[in-house]
């Protein structure tokens, strides 16, 4: 049972987390949404130097509030990609730091790998093989996942992520950032079937549509025409309605695609991990559309949705175990593959 700190700044929260294994015992999320509320989305500039002042205090708040010393920690982790190269860079460097200080292993981790494995803090009995439903701001995957470190993308948008739809939908409606929160919270005032709104799909060159990929840049222009004809008729626009309408027409895209996909591959556990797993849409009309089939649905905790650094610990934790540790050589990158 390896226990590992692990630190995520990979875009706008100082994270760092203490897990033993699947158990969290500490984690410590500072979030910089208010900094770049009045921007409109993230300042990478402004993040990176957010990062640098709070670390040090996120890693000094995750041990204390652990309750375990340096000796207990068998290897540090921190986030090496995707995301902003001048965050990752404070975490990836000052995870390095401890990790030669302490004279402990060093473990890079994947962003996507810690979201795939937050599902592992609600049901911490969960192996591979299973069906990962990724949902995030940057991304919307399905990914089979074979085994720890072996991953094959089945599924993915062709354009926006699910969490960038609601973040554009929110920006062109006003509602702030981050948007999914905002759309969640209206949507379970509105009436989902007021607006038909298309749904997103990809054409294959011979014909039909691809079963597992999904675009979401049409959703959001039918959103905006549609705004702008509703804001002609000098009408109030029906917020709630329209926030409803678009949720459900993102849940039911993302729904149909997890769902054929784990059938036709045989695998009885979808995991839902990233910021969009936080949509009480999605949650109950996964569930419910999984029921039939036998099919488990998990969901993270609420709040290990969103960036943490608890899901890269529980990540690195799987690593450890299977022997893998990272040469520090190892860069932050914005980009790479699973
Ligand atoms: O995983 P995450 O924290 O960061 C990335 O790795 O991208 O995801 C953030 C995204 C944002 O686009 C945000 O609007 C969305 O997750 N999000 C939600 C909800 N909470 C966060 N989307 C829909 N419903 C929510 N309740
Ligand atoms: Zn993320």
């Amino acid at each position: 049972m390896a226990t590992v700190l692990a630190i995520e700044t990979s875009c706008d929260e100082t994270a760092v987390a203490i897990v033993k294994n699947r158990h969290i015992l500490s984690s410590i999320v500072s979030s910089q949404i208010a900094i770049h509320q009045k921007y409109g989305g993230v300042v990478p500039e402004v993040a990176s130097r957010q990062h640098v002042e709070m670390v040090n205090l996120a890693i000094a708040q995750a041990l204390e509030a652990s309750g375990i010393t340096w000796s207990e920690i068998d290897a540090i982790a921190g986030t090496c990609t995707p995301g902003l190269v001048g965050a990752l860079l404070v975490g990836l460097t000052a995870a390095k730091t401890l990790a030669i200080v302490h004279q402990k292993p060093f473990i890079g981790v994947h962003h996507l790998e810690g979201h795939i494995y937050a599902s592992y803090l609600s049901d911490p009995h969960l192996e591979p093989p299973f069906l990962c439903l990724l949902v995030s701001g940057g991304h919307t995957s399905l990914i089979y996942v074979k085994d720890c470190g072996k991953y094959e993308v089945l599924g993915q948008t062709r354009d926006d992520a699910a969490g960038e739809a609601f973040d554009k939908v929110a920006r062109l409606l006003n509602l702030g950032y981050p948007g999914g929160p905002v759309i969640d919270r209206l949507a379970a005032e509105g009436n989902p079937r007021a607006f038909a709104l298309p749904e997103g799909q990809i054409s294959l060159p011979e014909g039909g549509v691809h079963p597992y990929d999904s675009s979401f840049s049409g959703l959001k222009t039918a959103v905006l025409r549609l705004t702008q004809k509703l804001q002609a008729t000098g009408e109030p626009i029906p917020i709630a309605d329209l926030a409803a309408s678009f949720q459900a027409t993102v849940v039911r895209a993302l729904t149909k695609r997890a769902i054929a996909c784990a059938k036709n591959y045989g695998l009885n556990t979808i995991a839902v991990g990233g910021g969009v797993a936080a949509n009480r849409g999605l949650r109950a009309e996964l569930q419910a559309a999984a029921e039939p089939h036998q099919i488990k649905v998990l969901f993270p905790p609420m709040k290990f949705c969103t960036d943490n650094a608890a899901m890269i610990g529980c990540a690195a934790a799987e690593h450890f175990d299977r022997g893998h540790t990272s040469d520090f050589a190892i860069a932050a990158q914005s980009r790479l593959p699973l």
